[in-house]
């Protein structure tokens, strides 16, 4: 029976940090070492002020760190001493080349694994974290074959992470499941077993799956595109509700009351962001292309258009209730993070509105609690992006003089019960107009004020 003792995860970021963290947490007996090229990534997962906001996540860290939970650049000797290795390294999707645009980026999957072939001393488990397209841990097997000696023996895992940004540390000590895909040979049910023992120092028994490798490999694709597909159905209702009068909030509520339903993921919105959605759904697409499925690759890609299609949708309305115009009007936007207790910015729908509002020639202006401003302007990157765009510490200075206010993000200190609206429309120009991309608000209370509200989904 293999027992691990000494965990390396290669990748330091939004899941390789605070994954490894919470099983050095929970496993006291196992030293974790988590390693990533980026000096500086490193260096501040080893100071006060961690590279990633996550509620709870500050609490683990420093709980462990220099105990048995450490970060390192120093990624050759982490897998010499590591029994198993978690290649938990980024695949976003590739910019050129074939499959451009819709592929996964593989490159990082293989230098990783070229680096465990290349130094490893002696036999080692290596366990896909990243989420890759179904069958890669073949290609992983041929690189590590090609370098195992009688001595070194290399198996290979799958074990997809399904954690959500802003959720991380609760969904990480309380996973609905964990999934670990095997080859179904002796030493691969070995492995399997050794990773089931480190999962279960914490999580109960029977929410642990095991499964063959590539059923887990496309379970985490087939998670993401159902999770999105909801929300993509919920979006294409929304602007039905906003045709007939139907409330989308309520119309969610109703299905979601159907226990085969479910109410969660249900939630209307300017369209989903975040670093994985759409990047695994084109992963699938790609895929059932490529396995020569076109039907099947269409009905996934319509997930992806019907998102753009509700982003490019909120910007057509709010232009045109701005009386067709919103050249030199100011727009404060509130939120620019993908969700709300996160300052990850990726595929974020602010980036696409506020980069339609600078075509428009609007003067923008953006609060989020927890993105920097570096981050906004790398992000919106456009020639003069800095005059056209100002970031502000507050959403009391977004809004002073601003002709309209656009909810991004869900941000609890948007709500109307801790956001003083009276405030901001007081600094407003006349009319006041806010559009509420979250379903945030209470648009009557706001109307009360004087506001002239648009919410997502409704027609009031
Ligand atoms: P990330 O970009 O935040 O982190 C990846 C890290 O890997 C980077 O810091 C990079 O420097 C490092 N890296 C790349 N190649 C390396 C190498 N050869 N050696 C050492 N370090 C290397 O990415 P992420 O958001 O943590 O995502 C990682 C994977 O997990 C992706 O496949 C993603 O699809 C998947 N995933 C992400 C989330 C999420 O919420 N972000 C959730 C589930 C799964
Ligand atoms: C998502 C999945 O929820 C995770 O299970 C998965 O591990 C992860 O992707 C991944 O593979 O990266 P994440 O993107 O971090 O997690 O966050 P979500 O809570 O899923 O939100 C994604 C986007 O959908 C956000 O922009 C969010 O605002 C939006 N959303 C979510 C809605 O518009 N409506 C909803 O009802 C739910």
């Amino acid at each position: 029976m293999t027992v691990v003792k000494n965990i390396c995860c290669i990748g330091a970021g939004y899941v390789g940090g605070p994954t490894c963290a919470v099983l050095a947490y929970k496993c006291p007996d196992i030293k974790v070492t988590i390693v990533d090229l980026s000096e500086a990534r490193i260096a501040a997962w080893n100071s006060s002020h961690l590279p990633i906001y996550e509620p709870g996540l500050d609490e683990v860290v420093f709980e462990c760190r220099g105990k048995n939970l450490f970060f390192s650049t120093d990624v050759d000797a982490a897998i010499q001493e590591a029994d198993l290795i978690f290649v938990s390294v980024n695949t976003p999707t590739k910019k050129t080349g074939m499959g451009a645009g819709m592929a996964a980026d593989l490159a990082y999957v293989e230098s990783a694994t070229r680096r465990i072939a290349q130094v490893a001393q002696s036999s080692k488990i290596v366990v896909e974290k990243s989420t890759v397209p179904c069958r890669t841990a073949q290609s992983m097997r041929t690189i590590l074959d090609a370098n195992s000696t009688p001595e070194i023996h290399f198996d290979i895992l799958s074990n997809p992470e399904f954690l959500a940004e802003g959720t991380a540390i609760k969904d990480l000590l309380n996973p609905d499941r964990v999934l670990i895909g095997a080859l179904q040979t002796e030493s691969g049910i070995e492995a399997q077993n050794a990773l089931v023992d480190v999962y279960t120092h914490w999580v109960p028994k029977d929410r642990v799956i095991t499964t063959n490798l590539w059923s887990s490999e496309l379970s985490k694709l087939a998670a993401n595109a159902m999770l999105a597909q909801r929300i993509s159905s919920i979006n294409a209702l929304s602007a039905i509700c906003e045709a007939t009068g139907a409330d989308v909030d309520e119309v969610a509520f109703a299905c979601g009351k159907d226990t085969r339903l479910g109410s969660k993921f249900l939630k209307a919105s300017v369209g989903f962001g975040g670093s994985c959605f759409q990047k695994d759904i084109l992963n699938l697409v790609y895929l059932s292309r490529q396995l020569n499925l076109p039907e099947v690759a269409d009905y996934w890609q319509q997930v992806v258009t019907m998102n753009e299609y509700q982003k490019s949708r909120f910007v057509r309305h709010i232009i045109s209730t701005l009386f067709n115009t919103i050249t030199n009007k100011k727009i404060a936007v509130l939120g620019f993070a993908f969700k709300k207790d996160t300052g990850d910015t990726r595929e974020s729908a602010a980036i696409t509105l506020i980069k339609d509002f600078m075509q428009e020639n609007a003067r923008v202006a953006v609060y989020d609690p927890k993105v920097e401003a570096e981050q906004i302007y790398m992000d919106l990157a456009e020639p003069d992006v800095e005059k056209k765009v100002t970031i502000c510490a507050s959403a009391y200075e977004a809004a002073e003089g601003a002709d309209a206010v656009v909810i991004v993000t869900e941000w609890d200190e948007f709500r109307d019960d801790q956001l003083d609206y009276t405030k901001i429309y007081a600094g407003m120009n006349k009319p006041a107009f806010l559009f509420d991309g979250r379903l945030l608000v209470d648009a009557a209370k706001l109307r009360k004020i004087g506001f002239k509200v648009s919410v997502i989904g409704k027609n009031e």
